[in-house]
């Protein structure tokens, strides 16, 4: 099992800054997620760990020992890529054998790899085929087996499973992680997809231009973003923002004074100034509950998403999203926000303002 770190990397292609003083450490064993909307610079930080890029500034760490010049393949490192890149005209035997015939190991150890591999990965009625003869989803299994067959210290996925239907995906990303727990490698995994990196992650650093923004277990980063686009970038239907001012007895957003369940003894330092409120569509309830804030609003849309719904609520020129068990049946409804599930960030910054979070009291 593999540390890995970077230390201040700051890669540059042009003029475009692809990573921007970017610091991160992968622990040891743990399933890695990066996750950003696309430009980020995920693909970039995969491909600097593996070596296929190099800094213009800044250090790559395994372990303790510094690995920012070392060629690819003295890393010790393996990498699934969203196009897979098997060889079509090799059986798929041959496509998990090469990289380790390329290390010139023995074929009775070469042998045993490929069918040990293949077993995990449950390919082995495949081996005697063709590329061209196995499914998506048999294609994928078979990148990710020949990047296992050579027992790298550190697995990198560069969103291996977008090439997957929604179904098969699902499928897919369940095995990966079942993968990941019994073979405890330590592995990176790029997506833009942020359930994809909930389900899979031990740890996801949430990206952005360049920038690791956040860094922590999916909880953390769900329940305690770091600032605003964290907020808005984690979590379907997305969280509700709007803008506020803090005043004596609470946040006034326009619509509603919304009190801070810290009390206004926190808020007394920030009075007068500007924040961005968030709240989850999960903690706005449609029936009454003990000291929520009362709104009343008219039903703008309903989306159904199979078990519950999305009522997107209208009050004034704002519109909420509120999570419901429960079709409405009127136009008109009462919705309840929870005060103690506020998120605020300061307006101007944009970063979460920690000290109104209950626990930091
Ligand atoms: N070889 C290159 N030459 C010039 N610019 C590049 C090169 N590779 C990446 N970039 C730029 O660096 C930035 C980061 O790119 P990167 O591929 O790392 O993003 P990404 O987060 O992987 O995005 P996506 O989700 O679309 O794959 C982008 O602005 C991209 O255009
Ligand atoms: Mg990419």
């Amino acid at each position: 099992m593999t540390r890995v770190e970077l230390e201040h990397v700051t890669k540059r292609f042009g003029k475009v800054v692809a990573l921007d003083d970017l610091s991160l450490e992968v622990r040891k064993g743990e399933f890695f997620v990066l996750l950003g909307p696309s430009g980020c610079g995920k693909t970039t930080t995969l491909r600097i760990i593996a070596g296929l890029e190099h800094p213009d500034k800044g250090r790559v760490l395994f372990d303790e020992e510094e690995v920012t010049h070392l060629p690819p393949a003295r890393r010790g490192v393996s990498m699934v890529f969203q196009s897979y890149a098997v060889w079509p005209h090799m059986t798929v035997y041959e496509n998990i054998a090469l990289p380790l015939r390329v290390r010139k190991m023995r074929d009775e150890e070469i042998d045993r790899r490929v069918r040990e591999v293949a077993r995990l990965m449950r390919i082995e009625d495949l081996l005697s085929r063709y590329p061209s003869q196995l499914s998506g989803g048999q294609r994928q299994r078979v990148a990710v087996a020949r990047a296992l067959a050579v027992t790298p210290r550190v697995l990198l996925m560069d969103e291996p499973l977008s090439n997957l239907d929604a179904l098969l995906r699902v499928q897919a990303r369940a095995e990966l992680k079942k993968l990941q727990n019994e073979t405890k490698l330590t592995t990176v995994y790029v997506t833009h997809d942020q359930v994809e990196a909930m389900v899979l992650a031990d740890r996801v650093a949430v990206m952005n231009a360049g920038r690791v923004l956040q860094v922590g277990s999916p909880e953390e980063v769900y329940t305690k973003p770091a600032n605003r686009f964290v907020a808005h970038f984690i979590g379907s239907p997305p969280i509700n923002l709007f803008e506020g001012v803090v005043e004596q007895d609470g946040i006034n957003v326009g619509f509603a004074k919304l009190p801070v369940a810290a009390g206004p003894d926190v808020l007394r330092s920030y009075i007068g100034r500007q924040v961005i409120v968030g709240v989850r569509p999960e903690d706005v309830r449609m029936t009454p509950a003990p000291n929520h804030v009362e709104l009343v609003g008219s039903v703008w849309l309903i989306e159904n998403l199979g078990g519950d719904y999305v009522v997107l609520v209208a009050i004034g020129d704002t519109i909420l999203r509120v999570k419901s068990r429960e079709r409405p049946v009127a136009d008109k409804v009462r919705i309840y926000i929870d005060p103690k599930k506020l998120h605020i960030f300061d307006k101007e910054s944009e970063q979460r303002l920690s000290r109104f979070d209950k626990e930091d009291l």
